[in-house]
């Protein structure tokens, strides 16, 4: 199928694979078109339909709601069924030489493990080396669930054949249900399609580092903390994580995080925020290298960064509701909106 996209700048021309969702088939061209969770929810892949005839995957994809017309679609939820013209209200550039093009991929989980009570850590072996920059995320799916969703990588490596995800339970998540039912998932094939994702971090950049994250937000943390370390990033500029749970069973990464401070020194601070109680002595003591304190991720990160936030760049994940608390917290400190980075998708 050919697509064009008119887009505010330029037009673009692509083929679409048949059942390859329009969002996929420009991203994998090297055409940067608007996106953020690539999953459904946010709306900022919206599109208007001029011609031809779409499938829609998910027609109750919460993301729809930012839809005003009839003819108005999702891009990472649809598919085309005959060429289809379409207008994008953005500038759209095709990607910057370097960038890691996202292609549809494929792998096995080689392992799980169970972190907290509701957190998992998982392992997948790629059929493929994958291309990724700190911070990225890939949409995964497996056959038994429908639908892919985004999780972040925890690691950080050229020609990755594994790539390690965090992922918490949610009540309502079908995939999440899969993969907490108790039944072992060693071994099966899931589908990828990535990397995805601009709140990446390059050593290049230059700038004292600010990470904070709620919940398994960490991960994409943990591969900006990896990138660095391997670069001796914090040997020249200060770096900061914040990493923000409700309690102290709720958190997880302690001996990781104790490995980081001993390796990167002084220039590496973590702070782990409990926003429902004080943190218990037991944790103060067992990891003296990392500092406990109690409140809201981003007023935890406030108060320790008063004063220091004018070189920062910072990183952002977890929840949406997180995240804007932290965006608002940081451009109310005059931090400006270019430094700051976050891909919003839960
Ligand atoms: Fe498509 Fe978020 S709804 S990118």
């Amino acid at each position: 199928m050919k697509i064009q996209v008119n887009a505010r700048n330029r037009t673009h021309l692509f083929e679409a694979s048949p059942g390859e969702k329009i969002l996929h088939s420009g991203l994998a061209r090297g055409i940067a078109l608007p996106y953020e969770c690539a999953s459904g929810t946010c709306g900022t892949c919206k599109a208007k339909r001029v011609s031809g005839e779409i499938d829609d995957a998910w027609p109750d994809a919460p993301g729809r709601k930012s839809l005003k017309s009839a003819d108005e679609f999702l891009m990472c939820q649809c598919v085309a069924r005959t060429d289809v013209v379409a207008e994008v209200p953005a500038y759209v550039q095709m990607m910057d030489t370097g960038s890691c093009v996202p292609c549809a991929g494929a792998g096995r989980i080689a392992s799980t493990e169970m972190l907290t009570h509701d957190v998992m850590l998982i392992d997948v072996d790629t059929d493929a080396p994958m291309e990724f920059d700190a911070g990225q995320f890939v949409l995964l799916g497996v056959d038994e669930v429908e639908g892919m969703r985004g999780w972040s990588m925890v690691n950080f490596d050229r020609h990755a054949r594994r790539l390690r995800f965090v992922v918490r339970r949610k009540p309502d998540g079908v995939l999440s249900d899969w993969l907490f039912s108790g039944t072992s998932r060693f071994g099966t094939r899931v589908s990828l399609f990535g990397p995805l994702g601009h709140a990446t971090f390059y050593p290049s950049l230059g700038r004292d580092l600010l990470c904070i994250a709620g919940g398994s937000g960490i991960a994409g943390v943990m591969s900006i903390l990896s990138r660095a370390e391997q670069d001796d990033y914090f040997s020249r500029h200060s770096g900061d994580v914040f990493f923000g749970v409700r309690t102290a069973r709720d958190v997880y990464f302690l001996e990781e995080f104790t490995r980081l401070r001993r390796a990167c020194g002084q220039g590496l601070t973590v702070t782990v925020a409990l926003s429902d109680e004080e943190p218990p002595s037991a944790l103060v003591n067992d990891y003296p290298l990392i500092r406990f304190d109690r409140g809201f991720v981003h007023e935890v990160a406030k108060r320790h960064m008063a004063g220091r936030l004018g070189n920062v760049i910072a990183y952002l994940a977890g929840p949406p509701p997180a995240v804007d608390a932290s965006i608002r917290m940081l451009l109310l400190s005059r931090v400006t909106a270019d430094n700051i980075r976050y891909d919003k998708f839960s």
